[in-house]
């Protein structure tokens, strides 16, 4: 069982807290340690690029950086400018100091396409009529709602994400991990991706109060 990186810098006010959605990400990059160690690290491949989209304390990417694959690339993005402060900040308090890097943005835009291995995304996934604009946060200097709202089904911001996947990862080896609560209807979804050509697992459920959370596993071989 590998540590829980540590996040002291984090401003609760201001950037996501880690609770069971990110726990339960840490929990089945450990599971899926040798399906990724077998896929990414093999005699003369090239470094594995892991990018992980809002990825709010960095508690995800620096456990992924210092117990999965510690020799890969990282790149970090979020909308929330302070996020991708305290992100670097855990990084480096739990000693990962090399190749990782945080992108101010939304979703991925700014990366070239194709590029990447290893996609993680624990998304704003909670159900709510309302979804935040970024003229708001602005005005506000408050980031927080983008953490979690995700529109009518949960689904505005995830659904963008799955449109357009086939875009961001490598063609041959790329894989993405994405978090589900069960009001996005994960099993509607992975059938629809499935119909798209997508190979898609669950790799992991977990109740949280009320809630039950999954986390889906797409590749296209
Ligand atoms: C549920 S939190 C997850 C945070 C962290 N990855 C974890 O697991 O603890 C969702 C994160 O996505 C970010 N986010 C929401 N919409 C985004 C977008 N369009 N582009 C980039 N980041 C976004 C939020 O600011 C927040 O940090």
């Amino acid at each position: 069982m590998f540590p829980t990186p540590s996040t002291t810098k984090l401003d609760r006010e201001r950037v996501y807290e880690p609770a069971e959605d990110s726990f339960l990400f840490l929990d089945l990059l450990q599971e899926e340690l040798p399906f990724l160690q077998t896929r990414f690290v093999t005699a003369n491949s090239p470094a594995p690029l892991v990018v992980e989209l809002g990825l709010g304390s960095g508690i995800v990417t620096t456990f992924f950086h210092k117990n999965i694959l510690p020799d890969a690339l990282f790149i970090g993005t979020d909308i929330n400018p302070y996020a991708c402060h305290i992100s670097k900040e855990t990084s480096k308090e739990n000693g990962n100091t090399r190749y990782f890097d945080v992108l101010r943005t939304n979703l991925w835009d700014g990366l070239r396409p194709g590029l990447v291995d290893i996609l993680l995304f624990n998304p704003p996934y909670v159900p709510d009529v309302v979804l935040p604009s970024i003229e708001n946060a602005v005005k506000t200097d408050d980031w927080l709602d983008f953490a979690l709202l995700g529109g009518p089904d949960g689904m505005q911001v995830t659904s963008v994400v799955l449109d357009r996947l086939a875009e961001i990862l490598n063609p041959v080896r790329g894989v993405a991990y994405i978090l589900f609560c069960r009001r996005n209807r994960p099993f509607e979804v992975a059938k629809s991706m499935r119909n798209r050509g997508w190979v898609v697992d669950m790799v992991d459920e977990r109740k949280a109060g009320w809630e039950v959370l999954s986390v889906w596993k797409f590749t296209k071989s």
